[in-house]
């Protein structure tokens, strides 16, 4: 796991990776193990406390964490993938301010595979529209792929719808059903906000161009970090009572969306449109679309091949390209 730097105090890796197992460990084995002393170990729980992870003291006995924790490990990612995907590069961070801004200004070549970086936490996680993405410890995935494209930024439309259903599509595959999506980046359930896609991206208008598209999926979003989020949110725990471990969910999600990166690549955004149209949880239902300068309203009927948002109207068909789409009378 690599730590990259940050002004808050350091994350205790290594402590964590012995304490993971939720078993409990004496404040001896566990400074034998480090090779480090008593003072540094408790030292060191501070820090754990102080990134908002529960830790039982038992006394005369040890520590030991409230709940075990699911840590992610590129080693295990990369087991999964093993003989179905090749990664260019795979970074696993304890902490860094955004995973998109990491590969924005990352000068290392792009290669014809993906390049993938993961974070346990991100200080300043970056959510569409200049909102912020609440990003916690440990508790969910954030996911930047790095990837070229032969077109230019003109052929990138649809891009997120893309990514939203092949995150879906590798969901259900792991058994966790009922993921919907709301144009033109949310995974949602149950009507809730389960998910989102941040494409960014780098290059020329005209000729290829390099894209980075970061997700976020909620997991098991603590309740403290939960009420800085402004709006209805569920996570995977929510939906499933035995998820897989978070490793095994990426390495799924990696797999889904190389795949579906490469077919957009070569045919566009319509192949796609059906199924993502299927799984509209606005289709057919009456929505408001906010714009920069307008508002529209109509009932929803799903994506055309461009990715556009299919919206009937007093006046007819429109097809929308730019805003925010809300169910009509929520607020
Ligand atoms: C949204 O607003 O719905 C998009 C959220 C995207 C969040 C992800 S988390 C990984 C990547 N790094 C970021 O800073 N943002 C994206």
């Amino acid at each position: 796991m690599t730590l990259s730097s940050a002004h808050a105090a350091p994350i205790p890796t290594a402590l964590l990776q012995l304490l993971a197992d939720g078993r409990e460990h004496s404040g001896t084995e566990l400074g034998e193990r480090l090779g480090i002393s008593r003072a540094a170990i408790w030292k060191q729980l501070q820090a754990l406390d102080e990134l908002g992870i529960a830790l039982e003291a038992v006394p005369g006995r040890g520590y030991r964490l409230r709940e075990p924790l699911d840590l992610l490990d590129a080693a295990a990612i990369h087991a999964a993938l093993a003989g179905q995907l090749e990664l260019a590069s795979l970074e696993v961070f304890s902490r860094i301010d955004s995973t998109n801004a990491f590969f924005l200004s990352d000068d290392r070549p792009t290669e014809s595979n993906l390049r993938v970086a993961l974070a346990e936490q991100q200080t300043a996680g970056r959510g569409r529209r200049g909102r912020a993405w609440v990003s916690p410890f440990a508790g969910n995935i954030y996911c930047s792929i790095k990837r070229q494209f032969p077109c230019g930024l003109e052929g990138l439309s649809g891009l997120s719808l893309v990514v939203g259903l092949a995150i879906a599509q590798a969901l259900e595959a792991l058994g966790i059903a009922g993921v919907q999506l709301k144009w033109p980046n949310d995974l949602r359930a149950d009507g809730h906000k389960l998910g989102g896609v941040l494409i960014e991206l780098a290059g020329d208008a005209g000729g290829p161009c390099t894209a980075v598209v970061g997700f976020g999926i909620n997991v098991k979003m603590p309740s403290d970090s939960a009420q800085t989020i402004d709006q209805l949110w569920t996570d995977l725990r929510q939906l499933h009572s035995q998820l897989p471990s978070r490793n095994t969910i990426v390495a799924g999600i990696l797999l889904r969306l190389a795949q579906a990166l490469a077919q957009f690549a070569e045919e566009g955004f319509a192949p796609f449109a059906a199924a993502w149209s299927a799984r509209d949880e606005f289709r057919g239902r009456p929505v408001q679309i906010t714009g920069v300068n307008v508002q529209q309203s109509g009932i929803a009927v799903g994506v055309d091949e461009r990715g556009a948002l299919l919206l009937d109207t007093d006046s007819g068909r429109r097809a929308i390209v730019a805003g925010e789409v809300s169910l009509r009378g929520s607020a």
